[in-house]
């Protein structure tokens, strides 16, 4: 009896490792910081294919993509996490800082700049309510790497990349929204980690009629 006893346990050490994500190695873009968690489905030559579980965010909307957009978004949501709140607490940074895009919805296009979240942190109240919490479902990503300092030239032109290598495999995506990740602080120069990433649309398995 004991004996069957141990192997079980020592299976549900194991899983209850894996579900907490224990025995994920970051990326080395990560660095030493916390970033989501992931499963590379494919290598293709142009692009990735990634699973991400779901994800929780702190946001700001921008009001476009000019350089002072994105730096009003960052700070706001970055002095969130460093005390300006309610509760005056501090939130370790993360990687990356996100800038996403929604084309064309009611309003026009709906850009914002997201800065990731452990899934365990308890947030605090922010003082100002334009910060959101977001939770990103889980879902396949189509990701492009580049280096450079990213600017908005930068990340169309890798987006457009993306988009034709996606077309040219035959992958079906979200044509209207994508996201722009940073993973180096501003003052790193050399051999910078950026990605594009494009949401896999799901299509349904043709109907037997
Ligand atoms: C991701 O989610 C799945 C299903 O919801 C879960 O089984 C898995 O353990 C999660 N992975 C990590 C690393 O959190
Ligand atoms: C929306 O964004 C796209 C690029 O992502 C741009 O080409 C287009 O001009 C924008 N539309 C408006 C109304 O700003």
């Amino acid at each position: 009896e004991v004996m069957k006893m141990i192997p079980t346990s020592a299976l549900f050490l194991l899983w209850a490792f894996l579900a907490l994500g224990r025995c994920w190695e970051p990326p080395v873009f990560c660095g030493t910081y916390e970033c989501p968690v992931y499963t590379l489905k494919n290598e293709y030559e142009d692009f990735v294919e990634r699973f991400y579980n779901a994800t929780r965010w702190i946001t700001a909307d921008i009001a476009g993509t000019h350089d002072d957009d994105i730096k009003n978004g960052f700070w706001k949501v970055y002095n969130f996490m460093n005390g300006e709140n309610k509760e005056g607490v501090t939130i370790a940074m993360t990687r990356p800082v996100v800038v996403s895009m929604l084309e064309g919805g009611e309003n026009g296009n709906q850009t914002s700049v997201w800065i990731f979240i452990p899934p365990e942190t308890v947030l605090p109240e922010p003082n100002d309510e334009s910060i959101k919490h977001k939770v990103l479902p889980s879902g396949t990503f189509y990701v492009r790497v580049f280096s450079g300092q990213a600017s908005y030239k930068d990340v169309m032109e890798n987006r457009k990349i993306l988009k034709e290598a996606l077309l040219d495999a035959g992958k079906q995506f979200d044509d209207m929204s994508y996201m722009a990740a940073a993973y180096d602080a501003p003052w790193i120069f050399w051999k910078r980690h950026n990605e594009v990433l494009i949401p896999a649309v799901c299509v349904e398995a043709p109907r037997q009629l």
